[in-house]
């Protein structure tokens, strides 16, 4: 991709009183950092697939999101970069005072929206497929960009870490949604570590789409925790607010309302259980979606 990453993330040691009473050693892979807009596992699934659609004299993209989606607001800016045109369609109507989508206009993305119905059917609506046929030279990516080739990118985290001087990991911590990233950890030729994917979302297919997408690779070293999504996607509370204000102020590292603060209440709330044993070895991979805290404060705004 076109734009100035930091490769390899940085793989941080966190100091945190639960961690020392407990005796656990607990890294955080800081894919947050990788760049200001595409970060985090939109980073790891976009290069490949923007790299195939370049080399291929592709320069339209059509995708799909939310109002505020982490996914959409990277797809935008790294078609800027890479000079591609990007067509993001958006489930419901457009704010475009909400952050994200002004983001995204300000980038240069195209957005359509359509209604929820037709949203949840993709391609397999009328509305949608009328949309795609008017872009016959652009190419699709699915929702959350999980694809095989995301996967590929995705599997690079690993690569990096095993570089890294520290011992094997026991576990890798990570939040899941569509459950792309989890996939292509279980994917790799180079994972040896239990992989504890958090969802945060309330349905339960999370872990049957993990193991389609990962081809059953590794099954036995996948955990699906449903324990802490907090009501399902996109919902939060003041206690998880709380958590994510408290966390912050304790490590310096920032957290979004909709995935990594819960897998990160969940880690810790684990770990507080006595879950891990006693000096366990746990990376926990920060997947971004920091854009997502502007769009918390915009709606808590828009609520008083
Ligand atoms: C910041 C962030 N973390 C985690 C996830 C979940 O990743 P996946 O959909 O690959 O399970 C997403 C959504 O894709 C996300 O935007």
């Amino acid at each position: 991709m076109d734009i100035e990453e930091q490769l390899p993330s940085p793989l941080q040691s966190v100091s945190h009183g639960l961690l020392k009473q407990k005796n656990i050693h607990l890294f955080i892979k800081r894919d947050d950092l990788i760049h200001d807009k595409v970060s985090g596992n939109k980073y790891r699934k976009l290069k490949y697939n923007l790299t195939k659609l370049k080399s291929e004299g592709i320069l339209q993209v059509i995708s799909f999101g939310g109002a505020f989606s982490n996914h959409i607001h990277a797809l935008a800016a790294a078609c800027q970069y890479t000079q591609i045109q990007a067509i993001g369609i958006i489930r419901g109507e457009l704010d475009l005072n909400n952050p994200t989508l002004k983001y995204c206009t300000e980038a240069g993305m195209i957005l359509i929206p359509v209604t929820r119905g037709a949203y949840r059917l993709k391609e397999k609506s009328l509305e949608v497929q009328r949309i795609i046929d008017l872009y016959p030279g652009a190419a699709v990516i699915p929702e959350g960009g999980t694809n095989e080739l995301a996967l590929y990118g995705v599997g690079e985290i690993l690569d990096e870490i095993i570089m890294e001087p520290i011992p094997t990991p026991d576990y890798f911590v990570l939040a899941g949604g569509t459950g792309g990233t989890t996939a292509g950890l279980l994917n790799s030729d180079n994972l040896a570590s239990k992989v504890i994917c958090f969802s945060a979302l309330k349905s339960d297919h999370l872990q049957h789409e993990i193991l389609r997408l990962a081809h059953n690779r590794n099954e036995h070293l996948l955990i699906v925790n449903h324990d802490y999504h907090f009501g399902g996607y996109a919902k939060w509370n003041a206690e998880l607010c709380a958590f994510i204000d408290q966390f912050e102020t304790e490590t310096n590292i920032p957290l979004d309302h909709v995935y990594n603060g819960k897998a990160m209440y969940g880690l810790m709330d684990l770990i507080e259980k006595n879950y891990f044993t006693e000096g366990s070895n746990i990376v926990y991979i920060h997947t971004g979606g920091l854009q997502g805290k502007n769009g918390l404060t915009y709606m808590q705004q828009k609520l008083e």
